[in-house]
């Protein structure tokens, strides 16, 4: 195991720490600011205008997973249609991605599946697209069943995620691409035992570009979620040599992270779209981004002396 590797293991595991959170849920708001646009939608609507001013797309996420009572899944349904509606008023550059267990999967898939069908049903009165983000190894087959039903029933303004990390994926990426289903490709952000996924980073590269690859080629339109250049730089070559064009992908970049060079990709002329987190349920997502890299962990701590 290298020692990006470990470091990953060791912070996801510190994370799931019931002390570590508490402590971090009690001091840790001020440091996680930086990952996240606001509490409210009011405050991330704003800053979807200021992204778009620069060229930039934005997806916007109401934070939220893993709930204990389906009563908060109904609250999240309610907020996502309210964001759905704030997004068409205010006439900004966004869709939405929202996680299953937010909807329920892990209480009640057939609630879920309502309610994940009401979102993308106003999604679609007002022409926008939801992404399904995909959370952890127990969730995947129930995630790609949803929004493959929702695409039977006509819904198909509704994408999910591919994770190139599991062994499992390039099976999902032929069966989603026969359904024209448009995915955002990632590597992958949770622990996961090597029964599953793969371990290695190199290995999980080469899936990726594998999986990237069949995307583009099946010209189905693709999201690449990615900050490493490696895959970037890979992308944009792949698309230019084989003729496909800007407008058949997007890169796509988490908020707070390589702000310029998003700008500088839109300046070039390319898709791309930022993750935009908002609410006050951070602790999750912000220990996930802690863990994907060490340079993430350096700058929160700047940001504790600022
Ligand atoms: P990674 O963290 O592996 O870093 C590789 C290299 O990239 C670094 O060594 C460095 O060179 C460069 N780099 C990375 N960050 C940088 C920075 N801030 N500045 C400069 N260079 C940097 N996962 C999941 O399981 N389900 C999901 O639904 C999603 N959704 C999602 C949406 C979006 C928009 C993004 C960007 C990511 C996700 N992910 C995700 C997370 C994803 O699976 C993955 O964990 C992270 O993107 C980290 O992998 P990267 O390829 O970005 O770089």
């Amino acid at each position: 195991m290298d020692s990006t590797e470990l470091y990953r293991k060791v912070l996801l595991s510190i994370s799931g720490n019931r002390l570590v959170e508490k402590l971090s849920l009690k001091y840790g708001k001020k440091l996680a600011g930086k990952f996240i646009a606001g509490d409210t939608l009011a405050e991330a609507l704003a800053e979807i205008e200021v992204l778009n001013g620069k060229g930039i797309l934005v997806t916007l996420d109401h934070l939220g997973e893993g709930i204990k009572q389906l009563s908060e899944a109904t609250g999240y349904k309610e907020e996502y249609i309210r964001l759905m509606d704030g997004i068409a008023e205010r006439n900004v550059r966004s869709n939405v991605s929202l996680k299953p267990t937010q909807m329920g999967l892990a209480l009640d898939p057939a609630a879920c599946y309502s309610n994940i069908r009401a979102v993308v049903s106003q999604a679609k009165k007002h022409g926008n697209f939801v992404r399904i983000d995909m959370e952890d190894t127990p969730f995947t087959q129930a995630t790609i069943e949803i929004v493959l039903k929702l695409h039977e029933e006509g819904l198909t303004n509704v994408g999910t995620v591919i994770q190139a990390y599991l062994f499992r994926t390039e099976e999902d990426v032929k069966r989603l691409m026969e359904a024209k289903v448009n995915l955002r490709l990632v590597k992958g952000a949770y622990k996961e035992s090597g029964t599953v996924a793969y371990q290695q980073v190199s290995e999980v590269i080469d899936n990726y570009k594998k999986i990237i690859r069949m995307h583009l080629d099946s010209g189905v339109y693709t999201a690449i979620a990615s900050h490493d250049d490696r895959v970037i730089h890979w992308v944009k070559d792949y698309a230019a040599k084989n003729g496909i064009g800007k407008d058949a992908f997007e890169f796509q970049m988490l908020y707070g992270l390589r702000m310029t060079d998003q700008e500088k990709l839109a300046k070039e002329g390319y898709n791309i779209r930022c993750y935009m987190p908002y609410g006050t349920m951070w602790y999750p997502y912000y220990t996930r981004r802690l863990a994907e890299k060490p340079a993430n962990l350096w700058m929160v701590v700047k940001n504790m002396f600022k």
